[in-house]
């Protein structure tokens, strides 16, 4: 098999690349290891940063999300007795907006869908060839058992952190940066309303709480557990109390109410880049070159950004022969990328407890900083909200 671009993963980022590569006529063949079905609902976050829906609408892709998503000003923070609001919009110009990963990807798939797209899944055994050279080449066997080799102008890895993509890039020729924190996330999805109209982040002695949602009638929540925690030991009970204790129900009239849980996860929380996200004619984008741990919501955000880099990269370069915007790829895409680390990693520190005392008196400190500083809010906001495309 032959095409332009050969892309490995069939997440929102390749499909989303494959997307806009289409609207300037490049074409390209996406491959997958997993299933349509367990990439369509695998449960991932749901808050979508200003510049994402923008892009999202440019390219016509925004229908679904404007009908079903749900506009947010901005997010509550709050610890024990107090609870604060920060307007994002007043603040720093910009809304966010409520509407899951799931979605996302579901929307992405129906267009390729609607364009002829080629997408293979169940693939195994793949394998990234001659990227250094100016015929790179993908081999995999496809759902039938067959060994298919895809040769390509260029390769775009966006298979996720444990893709084999990054590894063609030799270890000489790449630098690593990791932080594991000492807690995961415990995640549910509940068939209940939400009990906020806005996303509630909670810091807790008893360990930091998140209430966010995805519809009307879905609510989304996280609790931080000991590094992975047997989810046998949270029952549903045990669950809605700690939520209950840590959101505060009972403050100030507040309420949380309970309802069914349909879906139990426990996720570690990790910061990771690799760069160069370029290596010869092969790019990576999203988690195959960088993770980031929740709490900022910035995964699916900085992986869109990616990508909406690379698409007129990779038309420059292969419609014009200009090289000069995917040689720049990488340095360009990266300042986002510590950007968005440095953001993760602020918020989880600030809301995660570690069990010692001083770094707590210093977390609330931080946090009323925050709250009551227009100018500590402004922060939180700008990099929460979203840095513009291009930053
Ligand atoms: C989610 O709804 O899954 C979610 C929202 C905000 C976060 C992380 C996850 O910071």
């Amino acid at each position: 098999m032959r095409t332009e671009v050969a892309i490995v993963g069939a997440g929102p980022a390749g499909l989303l690349l494959s997307h806009l590569l289409a609207q300037d006529g490049v074409e390209s063949v996406v491959i997958e290891t997993r299933s349509r079905e367990y990439v369509e609902s695998r449960i991932r976050a749901g808050i979508l940063e200003s510049s994402t829906v923008e892009l999202l609408d440019a390219v016509g892709l925004g229908e679904r999300l404007h009908a079903i998503g749900d506009q947010h000003r901005g997010i509550y923070l709050q610890w024990p007795g107090e609870r604060h609001h920060l307007d994002f919009v007043d603040l720093a110009g910009r809304s966010v907006w409520v509407y899951g990963q799931t979605e996302v990807t579901r929307d992405l798939g129906r267009a390729r869908d609607a364009a002829g797209q080629e997408l293979i899944y169940e693939v195994t055994e793949t394998a990234v060839h001659d990227v250094e050279t100016a015929h790179p080449y993908v081999t995999f066997v496809d759902a039938d058992g067959n060994d298919v080799r895809l040769d390509a102008d260029v390769v775009v890895g966006c298979d996720g952190s444990f893709g084999p993509s990054r590894s063609a890039i030799p270890d000489q020729a790449k630098q690593t940066w990791e932080r594991t924190y000492p807690y995961s996330w415990l995640g549910i999805l509940a068939d209940v309303a939400p009990s906020t109209d806005e996303l509630i982040y909670a810091w807790h002695p008893d360990g930091f709480a998140l209430h966010s949602m995805r519809s009307a009638a879905v609510s989304r929540f996280y609790l931080q557990v000991e590094p992975g925690a047997d989810i046998n030991t949270w029952s549903d009970d045990r669950i809605w109390s700690e939520l209950a204790v840590r959101l505060g129900h009972g403050q100030d009239g507040w309420e949380l109410t309970p309802g069914p849980i349909t879906d139990k996860s426990v996720l570690p929380m990790r910061s990771f880049v690799s760069q160069p996200m370029r290596h010869g004619r092969l790019f990576l984008a999203g988690d195959a070159a960088h993770i980031v741990p929740p709490t900022g919501a910035k995964g699916l955000n900085l992986a869109v950004a990616d990508v909406g880099l690379l698409a007129p990269a990779l038309v420059a370069l292969l419609r014009k022969r200009d090289s000069s915007l995917a040689d720049a790829y990488s340095d360009t895409a990266l300042r986002r990328v510590w950007r968005c680390t440095h953001f993760s990693w602020w918020m989880t520190t600030m809301l995660h407890t570690s069990g010692d005392p001083f770094d707590a008196q210093l977390q609330l400190s931080q946090l009323r900083w925050v709250c009551t500083s227009e100018a500590g809010a402004r922060g939180l906001a700008e990099n929460y909200a979203g840095l513009p495309i291009g930053f």
